[in-house]
């Protein structure tokens, strides 16, 4: 069905109409377009260890289960009953030998087939037919994507040349992997969901929004306070809606990023060097983690994680964990306190941003509707894998949401 919503006209090469934000019918558009139709992140593999670990999410109106299975596969089932509807899970996470629904006591196996049904004399389908709706999933480095609707392109595709964010995220880790067992904080914003990833790569609203965090204290922030030209960060669009802020070329010393020094986590160094050799372990180490957008609902927040869920055109809620490390347990107290400190209900950044988000929804809803986004048009590279580079500040990157957004959502891509 092709839509009768002109996105070519609502989001053009430097301006969005505030619409876009806004109009209940382009959110149950995206609804169907975005989130039921095409990849979109569940969970990571870390959180699901054991077989029978189940973990329930939002993905636009649906909710579903992701759970381990009896071979140890990852399975992602819609949490709806095939009898009349009722939902499997209640609870967000868990260990299950299998889904029994609480209303007429249906049971599902973790591969979502139904095994039995209460009083099974007044019943004669085949149980074959009527199986768990499971999604088409795939996953990279542990991150688990699914789609409802068969994918036109592979998740590979999909994350193209962002893969080596996720890569980047990972290799933080000695063991190459990440380890998401710090449990999740879930902060309701009264905005529209696509202000979350057009904020968290949007490298210019930085030394206002978050002035108090910048003074307070001393790391790689406290560096582009100042000219324009002392910032020194690089805002990047990746291509297919995947973004980020790239704050390596800021840093000035090794773990900045940490706010550490290889004196206070030597353990940690130490295995860095021997997993991947001196050179490698100083770049990674220098440069830090990824602060980078996967479309259209993961944010590798630096040492967090970040989920986006749309709740409703005027609200969404934004999940956080700390990104731990497998292999460097002695990082997992900092990690936490940080992730507490920059995401928690009451911390420096999160507030910030939601303030922001909810001042600019209500906004929207009146006066003048286009949202200027030219910033940096003027100065843009593109390198040879079609990456395109700017100043940190400039809007290069919600351009590259915005752009991917309306080839989604015209049917184009
Ligand atoms: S709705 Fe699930 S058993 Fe009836
Ligand atoms: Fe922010």
């Amino acid at each position: 069905m092709t839509s009768k919503i002109d996105y070519h006209q609502l989001i053009q090469k430097d301006k969005i109409h505030g619409s876009i934000y806004t109009s209940d019918e382009v959110y149950a558009d995206e609804i169907e377009k975005i989130f039921q139709n095409g990849w979109v992140y569940i969970g990571h593999e870390s959180e699901i260890k054991e077989v029978g670990d189940y973990l329930v999410r939002e993905v636009g109106r649906s909710s579903v289960i992701m759970v381990r299975d009896k071979n140890g596969l990852v399975n992602v089932h819609s949490n709806r009953c095939t009898h009349r509807g009722n939902m499997l899970c209640n609870e967000t996470e868990g260990n299950k030998r299998n889904f029994t629904c609480p209303y007429h006591g249906w049971v599902f196996n973790l591969d979502g087939e139904l095994m039995d049904v209460a009083y099974p004399g007044g019943f004669d389908k085949p149980l074959d037919e009527l199986r768990l709706q499971t999604l088409t999933s795939d996953s990279y480095r542990g991150f688990v994507f699914a789609s409802f609707k068969e994918p036109v392109i592979s998740l590979d595709e999909h994350l193209g040349n962002a893969k080596s964010l996720i890569d980047r995220s990972c290799e933080m880790s000695p063991t190459g992997k990440i380890d998401l067992k710090g449990g999740w904080v879930r902060q309701r914003f009264d905005a529209n969901w696509k202000m979350l990833p057009e904020n968290d790569t949007d490298g210019y609203h930085v030394n206002y929004v978050h002035q108090s965090f910048v003074m307070a204290i001393d790391s790689q922030y406290g560096e582009f306070v100042g000219t324009e030209e002392s910032i020194q960060g690089v805002i990047k669009d990746w291509g297919n809606g995947h973004t980020e802020i790239d704050f390596s070329e800021g840093y000035a010393k090794t773990l900045d990023w940490l706010g550490s020094t290889p004196e206070k986590v030597k353990s940690y160094v130490d295995s860095m060097h021997e997993a991947y050799g001196a050179e490698k372990a100083e770049k990674i180490l220098f440069d830090g983690p990824p602060h980078a957008c996967i479309f259209p609902n993961l944010f590798l927040g630096e040492m967090n994680i970040v989920i986006f869920q749309p709740t409703d055109t005027n609200s969404a809620v934004q999940w956080s964990t700390p990104m731990f490390l497998d292999g460097a347990p002695e990082l997992d107290f900092k990690l936490l306190r940080q992730s507490e400190g920059a995401l928690g209900p009451a911390a420096f950044l999160l507030a910030d941003d939601a303030s922001i988000a909810e001042r600019a929804q209500k906004a929207l809803l009146s006066g003048d509707p286009w949202c200027d986004l030219s910033r940096g048009l003027n100065r843009e590279t593109t390198d040879a894998d079609g990456v395109i580079s700017s100043h940190m500040t400039d809007e290069t990157s919600n351009r590259g949401f915005w752009h991917h957004y309306r080839k989604v959502m015209s049917g184009e891509g």
